[in-house]
């Protein structure tokens, strides 16, 4: 009798040189349990259930409760994207998932989940790095985009710019020697009062103030790419501190404002100087930082100015899904990527 490897591994072998294999692919890294179907760089459905009203009450995710929802949430998610497709699990061709980085349980939650289905319905399985899973986000609404461009992924967890040659071969060209930029803004935000997630809140308040603050730029005159975020953020929480004990008075919108166009800035200003350093007139952008109005608008004009093509994904597909998770997938099977076997467990460090 075959075993489960090599019955799946016919069938991948059978399927992985078209493109129109059926993917079913699972996001649950943070707070966000994800199912989505994909085919190449289309989704046929996509299902998000957002545990961001469960963690606000906490003002940040709790990672037990976050593996507990996503316990709680996977099956009915699951339904959900295929009842939207149309198709059961036995049109699925190849499960992907989420393998990190991310919250340990979390990621277990659909590593567990994805490999047994995997396994009951004798179909191979890939783990997909989260990050990579961001960039792929690109290809779905622009799915000519030709390599080579230079990457920026902006999220929660992560701050990097990225000279990508082929999926398989990005090359990290800067990154945050401390803090994420989704991260700063979610500190800020809490110091403002703003509730979790705070992202989203900075970008809504921002837009009523002024940038009257000014904050002091790390690695200024220094030839790298990499940013720093916790010192901006110390910044805002001193200049707080400093108002209220000399009793004066801090508007939030303009703390929000200066803070956003200083942390954008940074962003910005470096994806620019790696794309000219590079002589690479392509730029695609990525995360859940990606869906803040100031960053499109300020991209849009310089690269406009600058003459460079600027790829971002709608906002929907900027903060974490799962249909990015099966693009990822179907690119790396593209560049000759084997099924993992059963052994393959959740990466929190990844
Ligand atoms: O990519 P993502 O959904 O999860 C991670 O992989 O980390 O990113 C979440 C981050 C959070 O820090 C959130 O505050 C931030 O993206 N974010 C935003 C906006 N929407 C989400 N930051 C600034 N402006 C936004 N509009
Ligand atoms: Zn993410």
């Amino acid at each position: 009798m075959k075993s489960y490897s090599e019955i799946s591994l016919e069938k991948f072998n059978k399927f992985k040189d078209r493109n129109d294999y059926i993917i079913l692919a699972i996001e649950s890294s943070c707070d966000e349990t994800a199912v989505a179907i994909t085919k190449g760089r289309e989704i046929l459905s996509s299902s998000v259930f957002s545990q961001i009203d469960i963690h606000k009450a906490y003002g940040g995710v709790v990672p037990e409760i976050a593996s507990r929802n996503h316990v709680e949430a996977i099956d009915k998610v699951l339904d959900e994207a295929l009842e939207k497709a149309k198709l059961t699990l036995k049109d699925i061709d190849l499960i992907a998932f989420t393998k990190g980085a991310g919250l340990l349980g979390a990621l277990l939650v659909g590593v567990c989940y994805a490999k047994a289905l995997a396994y009951a319905l004798e179909i191979p399985f890939i783990g997909v790095n989260h990050i990579k899973g961001h960039l792929a986000a690109n290809f779905i609404n622009s799915p000519n985009l030709e390599y080579p461009f230079i990457g920026l992924i902006a999220s929660g967890g992560h701050t990097e710019i990225l000279k990508v040659e082929s999926f398989k071969g990005a090359k990290v060209l800067g990154e945050t020697v401390d803090d994420a930029v989704g991260e700063a803004f979610d500190k800020v935000a809490r110091v403002i009062g703003l509730p979790y997630p705070g992202g989203p809140e900075i970008d809504k308040l921002a837009k009523t103030g002024k940038a009257k603050y000014k904050f002091t730029r790390p690695f200024k005159g220094q030839d790298h790419l990499n940013f720093s975020y916790s010192g901006l953020k110390t910044g805002v929480i001193n200049l707080v501190h400093n108002a209220k004990q000399k009793g004066e008075e801090i508007y939030p919108q303009d703390l929000a404002k200066s803070f956003q166009d200083e942390a954008i800035g940074f962003l910005v200003d470096n994806t620019i100087k790696a794309s000219k350093q590079n002589n690479i007139p392509k730029i695609v952008i990525a995360g859940g930082v990606a869906a803040n109005s100031y960053l499109r608008q300020e991209f849009e004009k310089i690269c406009k100015k600058e003459n460079i093509d600027l790829y971002i994904p709608p906002v929907w597909l900027c903060t974490d899904n799962a249909a990015m998770i099966g693009v990822a997938a179907y690119e790396e099977i593209k560049e000759g990527a084997m099924p993992d076997d059963l052994s393959l467990d959740a990466d929190p460090s990844l």
